[in-house]
């Protein structure tokens, strides 16, 4: 063997080495689950949660769980000021995880008639649940739509700031038709987090229709990723809506039209997506569409990150009349509209937001137009017949986006209201914790860098 070969050969050693030592590093991280701990659940209902049906704006499902054996389940409904009950058979899914079972019911309530109140408990067997009591639309406003969006919230140790948080923010948001989460609602795919997560919302998980799409912390990590089992069960709208096991639900609310996909699943599915995606916004009448995923379409950390994901939908979205794109999963906040010809700002506008204790540092990539990190962030959102009002506040209440989106003939304007609100960009003590003072140091050069470049203090 001439010595040129002997070379080539101890370089090719070296480079499968390297990646065979960097894969193995990573294989926790890409493929590893935690355990999750044995568990025992409640034999009386608990977790019952109230979230949207599948016929439409006045349709709603319960899900709740019991016991680790199926029973007789029933929904027991009655419209206040009228004497009958329905009562409505449940369906219950034995859901087996990697460490205990749990039985998951379903019942669905597809006859409600809209500006009506209604009460209703469920029971398996002869063990009731308190009543409780939800609205249906206002029927004197068909056309509007008001509801407020939480990225992900990943509580790991305790939900006690996040239950108060929330209980704050419903409280003050009374209005709200419903609540939607943009994935990693919960933090892993085990019962603990469910608990958690459903527990943290009170009052309002049976009062107010709760909506998420899958975050990748509800996925099951492996060589191909797997959602968690309960999933479906905890959300049933997905049931019906599912296309094969890629988790897409469109439903009009007013004259919106919402379409939540999922952006977890392995490339390989996106294009079944994005048919469903491009055929249902080409149907579409509603005035505003909203679309919702987990992954950003443009990243926040670059345009290397997050390619599979615009490939497979940024051309159907920005051909597609849609007007809002709400996102996750990068533990900060940009929002970013798009730019016509003459360079106006139009529609559609992307957001990404968190209300996690979680905050990731900036480098701020994607062309965002406002950023946002240190605080945890919600958005409320109103869509009325002609302009469309998201308004990001800092889950101390404090206003920190505003931007309205006018309907003007064909096209859509869109009015910055927020460029008197100062920018703030600064990395949450949790992130000095979690990564170390070495990554804080680099992270805060790049955050000091964008603010001396932009006059932002
Ligand atoms: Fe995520």
């Amino acid at each position: 063997m001439t010595n040129k070969k002997k070379i080539k050969y101890v370089i090719i050693l070296l480079i499968v080495m390297t990646l065979g030592i960097w894969i193995a590093s990573r294989w926790n991280v890409w493929f590893g689950n935690p355990e999750e701990p044995a568990y025992v659940v409640s034999k009386t209902p608990t977790r019952i949660l109230l979230t949207m049906g599948n016929s439409g704006k006045n349709s709603r499902a319960v899900s709740w769980t019991c016991d680790t054996v199926l029973t007789e389940a029933y929904l027991d409904l009655v419209k206040v000021g009228a004497a009958d009950t329905s009562h409505i058979k449940a369906q219950g899914q034995i859901c087996k995880s990697r460490s205990g079972v749990s039985i998951i019911y379903n019942a669905f309530m597809d006859f409600l008639t809209p500006n009506s109140n209604y009460r209703y408990r469920v029971r398996n067997d002869s063990v009731a649940s308190d009543w409780f009591q939800f609205a249906t639309h206002r029927d004197s406003a068909t056309s509007s739509c008001s509801f407020i969006y939480f990225g992900d919230v990943q509580d790991g140790d305790s939900n006690s700031v996040t239950k108060s948080l929330f209980r704050e923010i419903f409280t003050k948001n009374k209005d709200i038709d419903f609540a939607l989460f943009g994935g990693d609602f919960i933090e892993r795919p085990m019962d603990k987090y469910w608990e958690m997560g459903i527990s943290s919302l009170d009052t309002v998980a049976t009062s107010l229709p709760i909506l998420a799409i899958p975050g990748n912390h509800e996925y099951l990590k492996g060589v191909t990723r797997k959602l968690d089992r309960r999933y479906d069960y905890v959300f049933p709208y997905y049931l019906d809506s599912k296309l094969r096991k890629n988790h897409v639900f469109t439903f009009p609310f007013g004259n919106v039209r919402f379409y939540f996909l999922d952006s977890n699943r392995d490339f390989w599915n996106y294009y079944a997506q994005r048919k469903w995606l491009k055929r249902e916004l080409d149907k579409s009448s509603a005035t505003w569409n909203i679309v919702v995923l987990h992954h950003p379409i443009y990243s926040l950390k670059g345009s290397v990150n997050g390619l599979l994901v615009r490939a497979a939908f940024e051309s159907v979205i920005n051909k597609g009349d849609v007007d809002l794109v709400l996102q996750a999963h990068e533990h900060g906040y940009g929002r970013r509209a798009t730019h016509d010809e003459k360079g106006n700002l139009t529609t559609p506008i992307y957001t990404v937001s968190y209300f996690s204790e979680k905050g990731y540092a900036l480098t701020f990539g994607g062309d965002y137009d406002r950023w946002g990190s240190y605080y945890r962030y919600y958005q409320k959102i109103e869509a009325n017949a002609d302009t469309l009002s998201l308004r990001t506040y800092t889950s101390e209440g404090i206003l920190y986006d505003d931007i309205q989106l006018v309907k003007d003939g064909e096209t859509t304007k869109v009015l910055d209201n927020a460029k008197n609100i100062p920018m703030k960009v600064d990395l949450p003590e949790t992130f000095i914790k979690q990564k170390g003072e070495s990554k804080y140091q680099k992270a805060k050069a790049i955050i000091d860098e964008w603010k001396n470049e932009n006059g932002v203090k």
